[in-house]
């Protein structure tokens, strides 16, 4: 009895004005697409189908990135929403559970309202239709009721003056029947004003044959659907304001929430502190009582517990900092491992490498990981000392508790507990400085007289 989840994203976004598929647009550093997936996959559906039509190449792409197990389907000509759900009748191919239709570009649909419309098919309504009463209902279909009952959808061009006074209006999302559903899909036809097969229609079609079916209300901001720019830009605003929300509420300091910007799966932990001006992208875990400074960029990293970044850090992906690491003003980590208690204080940059527990590593170092081709690994062992202005020319290992001095461009490997020296030796010359300064000023009096 598991659930099928079929979400519509083969239109254009003409309004856009972009060569991106509108459902890959980003909102929370992940496409928009990944919000609704991720609401649908919290009802642990058997089967996925996504509908795809304009771009269905890329959106392919970020489909199997976003859930493998997704099955993408593909919908040529954009003949409307019925058609659009027909096309994922192989994928429902005998199913026996429900099926719930989302839209790919209305992405804040939440998981706990796909509930309340599976209780309300566990209560006995065929078809369940989310809806919401609008603000400015506008051109959205408008919910036919009597009582409790839902008679039929009418989209805004074939409604009357007085069906276009209703407030209560369809999100899209609608759940019934797999079986039922698809078989009343494939009833639809396109006699109406747009000449497009609607699948609201299913409700019509539904009680001809004495099929109940019932609304679900939601808050209007779940139904809000992204066709522009500005809608992006508006759908952002929101889902910050509720990761702003979400994340003080789980026990996190931020000192000014206005500025920080989070991915769709930031994790925080309690007690972690984030400074203002801090971006997340995707793939962060910052674990309790870390300390996150101002300006600093973290993306596809983990911070433990008790460390500090920043201020004016980088976090790159598969940056791993173990507990009470310190990063600080101006480094770069990626795809490196910092063992607990390390510190990378200052100006570094620290890429495809490992530095061992309680090592130091000075100002301005750099693991020099990239050769024009390929990138090789730095390996610093336990509580070595890196002096400052190392260069790192990797392949290297410093072994435990080994010393570079500053300044050295270190090329081959330092066992433990060596000191390696690699610099030009210095040449001071007493009195020199003097001489060439006094030199320079009579050059610059005999050319002004
Ligand atoms: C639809 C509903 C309307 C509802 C509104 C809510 C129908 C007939 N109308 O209208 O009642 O109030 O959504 O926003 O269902 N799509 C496809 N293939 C198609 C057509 C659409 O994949 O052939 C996808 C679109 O990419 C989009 C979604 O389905 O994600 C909805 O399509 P859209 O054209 O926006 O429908 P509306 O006219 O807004
Ligand atoms: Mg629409």
């Amino acid at each position: 009895m598991g659930l099928s989840l079929i979400v519509l994203a083969a239109g254009q976004g003409t309004r856009m004005q972009s060569d991106l598929p509108k459902v890959l647009h980003p909102l929370g550093g992940v496409p928009m697409l990944a919000h609704t997936m991720a609401s649908g996959a919290a009802m642990a559906p058997e089967r996925v189908a996504v509908v795809c039509g304009h771009g269905a190449e890329q959106v392919r792409e970020a489909v199997a990135e976003i859930d493998p197990e997704a099955q993408v389907v593909i919908q040529s000509e954009q003949l409307g929403t019925g058609h659009a759900v027909l096309q994922a009748a192989p994928v429902l191919e005998g199913a026996s559970g429900d099926a719930v239709v989302l839209y790919g570009d209305t992405p804040f649909i939440r998981s706990e309202t796909l509930e309340a419309m599976s209780e309300a098919r566990a209560g006995g309504a065929d078809i369940v239709v989310l809806g919401f009463m609008a603000e400015d209902p506008g051109r959205y279909g408008r919910l036919v009721t009597v009582e409790e009952r839902l008679l039929r959808i009418v989209e805004y061009k074939d409604a009357t003056q007085g069906e276009r006074a209703i407030r209560m209006c369809n999100s899209g999302v609608i759940m019934a029947d797999a079986a039922t559903l698809m078989q009343l899909v494939g009833e639809i036809g396109n006699q109406n004003a747009s000449g497009e097969y609607y699948l609201t229609d299913v409700v019509a079609l539904g009680r001809a044959r004495g099929l109940t079916a019932e609304v679900v209300l939601c808050e209007e901001a779940e139904t809000m659907g992204i066709n522009t720019r500005a809608e992006l830009a508006q759908a952002e605003a929101a889902f910050q304001a509720r990761m702003r929300a979400e994340t003080l509420e789980n026990g996190v300091t931020l000192t000014a929430p206005e500025t920080v910007h989070f991915a769709q799966d930031t994790i925080i932990g309690r007690d972690a502190t984030v400074e203002p001006y801090v971006v997340f992208g995707p793939g962060v875990t910052v674990e309790t009582g870390a300390v996150i400074r101002a300006f600093s960029h973290l993306e596809g990293c983990h911070v433990s517990r008790g460390a500090i970044v920043g201020p004016y850090a980088r976090l790159r992906p598969g940056a791993e900092l173990a507990e009470d690491v310190k990063v600080g003003n101006f480094v770069e980590v990626k795809n490196a491992e910092i063992a607990e208690g390390a510190k990378v204080n200052h100006l570094s940059y620290i890429g495809d490498a490992s530095i061992g527990r309680g090592a130091n590593v000075g100002a301005g170092t750099i693991t020099c990981n990239y050769d024009g081709v390929f990138k090789h690994r730095t390996e610093i062992g336990p509580r070595a000392f890196i002096g400052s202005n190392t260069m790192l020319v990797a392949p290297v290992k410093i072994g435990a508790e080994a010393m570079t001095a500053s300044g050295s461009v270190i090329t081959s490997d330092v066992e433990a507990g060596a000191l390696a020296v690699a610099r030009s030796r210095q040449v001071t010359k007493p009195g020199l400085a003097e001489k060439m300064m006094a030199r320079l000023k009579a050059l610059k009096a005999a050319k002004k007289g």
